[in-house]
C-alpha cells in the first residue's frame, strides 16, 4: 500500500524556462521530479503558471541580457495574477546572487545549481510574502539519487549527468564560479539511470559534465575506484545496441586509455569533443588551458591513430585578451590541421571576477573580435562541408530519431559520428530502431542517404 505523504505543492502550476548547456536541461529535469515529488504540476503553458522559474545561464555577457529582456516580459504575467511566483534560478542566481533581487522586483526566489532540493521551501518563503533565496554552492552535491523527469526528450536519447562543476579555472570563464568546486557521481546510480533509460526505450545515453573525463569516483579509502574509462565501459555494458556518448572532454584529460576504451567498443560513439579554444600556444597559456598545440595535435593523433573514423568537433573562442592576428592565424591553421566535422565558435566576452577580468585587459576591440569570428565561422563552413562530402557513398548505422522535420514520408537520425542523416522511410522502421543507410548527398548541416536492403 502507498503511504500519501503531506506536500506543500497542493497542484500549483509550475512553468520552467531553460537556457545555457546540457548540463543546465538536466538540472531543469531535477528540478521538476523535485517540484513533482511535493505536489506541483509542471506545465508547458505559461498562461497558467503559479510558478515561473528560469534556468539561466552566465557564460557570455549576450546570455545574461536575454534573460533580463525576458524578465521584463514575464511583468506582464505578475500583474494579471499578483500570486504569481517568480524565480531565477542557475548560474545567473548564483553569479548575481541577491543583486537580482535589488535589480528586478518580480523576482521572488534566487536560487542556484546546489539548492535544487530547497526549491519547495524556497516556494513557500515567497508565498509568506518574503523572498526565497539559496546561493550555497556545495562540495558533495549531485542529486545522484534523483530521477531526473526528462521533458523534451525525443524518447531515444537521453542525458545523465555524471559529474558537477569544474575547477579548471580557465582564465575566461565563469563556470568555476557559478557551479562550484568538481565533484563526481556515485557510479552505482549513474548504472541505474542507464538501465532505467534502456527499459523505458532509450537508445543512446550522453554521460555529462563540464569537464566530463575527469570524472572519478572514490571508495571509502579514498582510492579512485572507477575513472572515467573504466565508467564508460561499465555503461557500454548495459546492452550493446545502447549508445554511448559524452560532452565535454577537456583535452588535457584525454587520456590513451580512454581512446583504448572507446576503440574496443562499437557501442561507444565515435566522436569526440574536444573544445581546443585556440591554436596558439600562447593564448593557451594565458588562457590556463594547461595544453600545448602541439599537445593538442598529438591527442588528436592518437584518435586518429586508434579510430580513423573518429569525427572531431570543438570549441573556439574569438579575441581573447592579447590575441594578435599572428595567434588568430594559428586558430585558422590549427582547425584546418585537425578539420573539425563541426565547431561551436564564440567571441570573447568578459566575465566579471574570471581571471580575465582581474588581470588583463579586454583589448581586441569588439569589430575585429566580429571580423576574425567571422573568418572562423566561413572556415568551418568549409571544412564541415569537406567533411560531409567525404561521407557520400559511405554506409553508416543510423539510430532512428523520429521522422524528419520536413516529412512524415522520411525518417532522420544519427551516424556514431553524430552527423544527422534524413532518408525515405520504410515499412517497420521508427525511433529507437537502427537502419543502415548508404549516403547519396550532403549539405554542410546534413547527410541524406537511402536505406541499403539487406
Ligand atoms: N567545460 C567545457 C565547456 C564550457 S562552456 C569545456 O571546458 O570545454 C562552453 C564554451 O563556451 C567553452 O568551451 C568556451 O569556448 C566558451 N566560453 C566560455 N567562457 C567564455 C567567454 N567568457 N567568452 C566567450 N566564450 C566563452
Ligand atoms: Fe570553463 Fe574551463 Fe571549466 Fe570548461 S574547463 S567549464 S572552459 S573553467
Ligand atoms: Fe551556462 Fe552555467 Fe552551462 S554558465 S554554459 S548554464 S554551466
Amino acid at each position: 500500500m502507498k503511504i500519501a505523504r503531506a506536500t506543500t505543492g497542493g497542484g500549483e502550476k509550475l512553468y520552467i524556462e531553460t537556457y545555457g548547456c546540457q548540463m543546465n536541461v538536466g538540472d531543469t529535469e531535477i528540478i521538476v521530479s523535485i517540484m513533482q515529488d511535493e505536489g506541483y504540476e509542471y506545465t508547458r503553458n505559461i498562461d497558467e503558471a503559479d510558478i515561473i522559474l528560469v534556468n539561466t545561464c552566465s557564460i557570455r555577457d549576450n546570455a545574461e541580457q536575454r534573460i533580463w529582456g525576458r524578465l521584463k516580459e514575464f511583468q506582464r504575467y505578475k500583474r494579471a495574477k499578483r500570486s504569481l511566483v517568480v524565480g531565477i534560478v542557475g548560474c545567473m542566481a548564483e553569479r548575481l546572487k541577491e543583486q537580482l533581487l535589488e535589480k528586478e522586483p518580480i523576482v521572488d526566489i534566487v536560487a542556484g545549481p546546489d539548492s535544487y532540493r530547497d526549491m519547495p521551501k524556497l516556494v513557500q518563503a515567497a508565498r509568506a510574502g518574503g523572498k526565497g533565496i539559496n546561493v550555497a554552492l556545495s562540495q558533495e552535491e549531485t542529486y545522484g539519487d534523483i530521477r531526473p523527469v526528462r521533458l523534451d526528450s525525443n524518447g531515444v536519447s537521453a542525458f545523465i549527468s555524471i559529474m558537477r562543476g569544474c575547477i579548471n579555472m580557465c582564465s575566461y570563464c565563469v563556470v568555476p564560479y557559478t557551479r562550484g568546486i568538481e565533484r563526481s557521481r556515485n557510479p552505482e546510480t549513474i548504472l541505474r539511470e542507464a538501465r532505467e533509460c534502456y527499459e523505458a526505450g532509450y537508445r543512446e545515453i550522453t554521460l555529462l559534465g563540464q569537464n566530463v573525463n575527469s570524472y572519478r569516483w572514490k571508495n571509502e579509502q579514498g582510492e579512485v575506484c572507477v575513472d572515467f574509462p573504466r565508467l564508460m565501459e561499465m555503461v557500454a555494458a548495459v546492452a550493446p545496441d545502447l549508445r554511448v556518448r559524452f560532452a565535454t572532454s577537456h583535452p588535457k584529460d584525454l587520456s590513451d586509455r580512454l581512446i583504448e576504451v572507446m576503440a574496443a567498443h562499437d557501442n561507444i560513439c565515435k566522436a569526440i569533443h574536444l573544445p581546443a579554444q585556440s591554436g596558439s600556444t600562447r593564448m593557451l597559456q594565458i588562457m590556463n588551458r594547461k595544453y600545448t598545440r602541439e599537445w593538442y595535435l598529438g591527442r588528436i593523433a592518437a584518435i586518429r591513430a586508434a579510430m580513423p573514423d573518429c569525427a572531431i568537433t570543438t570549441d573556439l573562442i574569438a579575441g581573447f585578451c592579447t590575441e594578435t592576428l599572428e595567434d588568430h592565424a594559428d586558430t585558422l591553421s590549427l582547425m584546418r590541421e585537425v578539420g573539425y566535422e563541426s565547431a561551436f565558435m564564440f567571441k570573447f566576452s568578459m566575465r566579471p571576477n574570471t581571471y580575465a577580468a582581474r588581470h588583463l585587459a579586454d583589448d581586441v576591440s569588439e569589430e575585429e573580435k566580429t571580423r576574425r569570428l567571422t573568418e572562423i565561422i566561413n572556415l568551418q563552413n568549409e571544412l564541415s562541408i569537406e567533411s560531409n562530402r567525404r561521407d557520400v557513398g559511405k554506409t553508416f548505422e543510423v539510430l532512428i530519431e523520429g521522422h524528419s522535420k520536413r516529412s512524415e514520408a522520411q525518417l532522420c537520425g544519427r551516424t556514431s559520428q553524430n552527423k544527422m542523416v534524413v532518408f525515405d522511410a520504410a515499412e517497420g522502421l521508427g525511433a529507437g530502431n537502427y537502419a543502415k543507410v548508404v549516403i547519396t548527398d550532403c549539405s554542410s548541416a546534413t547527410l541524406f542517404g537511402k536505406l541499403v536492403k539487406e
